[in-house]
């Protein structure tokens, strides 16, 4: 069995299973991770390998709380400060420079890392007994579907690595990553809002261009179904839409889809259910998928973000 239920018994042997070098799934409130100890460059190399995720795409290391934030990263000023003091444990990764001693193959190459405390009380149990960082991208084949359930990881990686089962997440899209190197730039839109970052730090720059190289795993298309999906307007729906194709929508309700799938009408509730609906919608056979456009309201942003990175050519 891969998915196992989180006890006190099945957490022991995850951190047993990290401190052999090994691969372990866990949940944190944004998607499930794909852990590893950040220390050891072959057990990072083994996630690169499973994800099949190019070797320069840094990843995030977890950490317990604040406290561990010296074993990574220098430059930790009053605004990292406040930033984690205002949203750790919690959706939002810092990127600083590394330490010297944390290995290049974590980081992607760079010399900067990306740390964050997750909110979870499986995340933060596996960190508490592991006693060290856990590097953890999204736990999916590269540019996939990020899982938010321990079945998703499960189809993702054919039962080969081990799932801690912590129920569906709560926030359903990953964390907002912010630069603290030089001027705050956010480098991901996520579950934390722009406006919630720059009620902390304010001139905070947003970096969501698709050229951007500072952060490679922003890459434009992004959260992939492996069916064509288009993201249309909701007036364009009824015209575009024929009985082979699924439709994910807000209001639209059109008459000849192969199958609906209905989505709430609050940025968050919809971002929690997103992942699990674009897999449901790539599960039915259809010939393509069709989205429709959300408001651009305050507050939509990063799943906006994702709605066009899914639907990216
Ligand atoms: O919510 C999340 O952040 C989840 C959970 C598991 O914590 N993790 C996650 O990891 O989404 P991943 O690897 O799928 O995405 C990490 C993002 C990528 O966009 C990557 O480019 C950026 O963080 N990143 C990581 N380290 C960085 C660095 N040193 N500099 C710039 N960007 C970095
Ligand atoms: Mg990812």
């Amino acid at each position: 069995m891969t998915i196992c239920r989180t006890t006190p018994k099945t957490l022991l042997e995850a951190s047993n299973q990290l401190r052999a070098g090994g691969v372990v799934s866990f949940p944190t409130e944004t998607v499930y991770g794909l852990g590893c100890d950040t220390f050891n460059q072959e057990a990072v190399s083994a996630v690169y390998a499973l994800k099949s995720r190019p070797k320069n795409n840094p990843m995030i290391a977890h950490v317990l709380d604040i406290s561990w934030v010296n074993k990574l990263c220098t430059g930790w000023d009053d605004k990292c400060e406040q930033l984690a003091q205002q949203f750790w444990p919690g959706p939002l990764a810092i990127v600083l420079p590394k330490k010297e001693n944390v290995p290049l193959a974590a980081c992607g190459g760079f010399n900067t890392i990306a740390i964050r405390c997750p909110n979870h009380p499986v995340a933060l149990k596996l960190l508490e007994l592991f006693e060290a960082p856990i590097s953890a991208p999204s736990a999916n084949k590269y540019g996939h579907i990020s899982p938010t359930k321990a079945q998703h990881v499960e189809e993702e990686f054919d039962g080969l690595v081990t799932v801690l089962d912590g129920g569906p997440c709560e926030k359903g899209i990953e964390s907002t990553v912010i630069s603290m190197v030089n001027t705050p730039t956010i480098l991901r839109l996520g579950s934390i809002g722009i406006e919630e970052i720059t009620s902390v730090v304010k001139d905070t720059e947003i970096l969501t261009s698709s050229l951007q190289t500072n952060s490679p795993g922003t890459a434009m298309r992004h959260y992939a179904p492996n069916t064509p999906t288009k993201l249309l307007h909701k007036k364009d729906i009824g015209d575009m839409c024929d009985k082979k194709s699924v439709v994910i929508v807000i209001e639209s309700m059109p008459h000849k889809a192969k199958h609906t799938i209905k989505m709430p009408n609050d940025a968050g509730d919809y971002a929690k259910k997103l992942y699990a609906s674009l897999r449901e919608a790539d599960s039915v056979g259809a010939t393509q998928i069709i989205i429709e456009k959300p408001t651009c309201a305050p507050g939509w942003e990063a799943v906006l973000d994702r709605l066009q990175r899914c639907c990216a050519e």
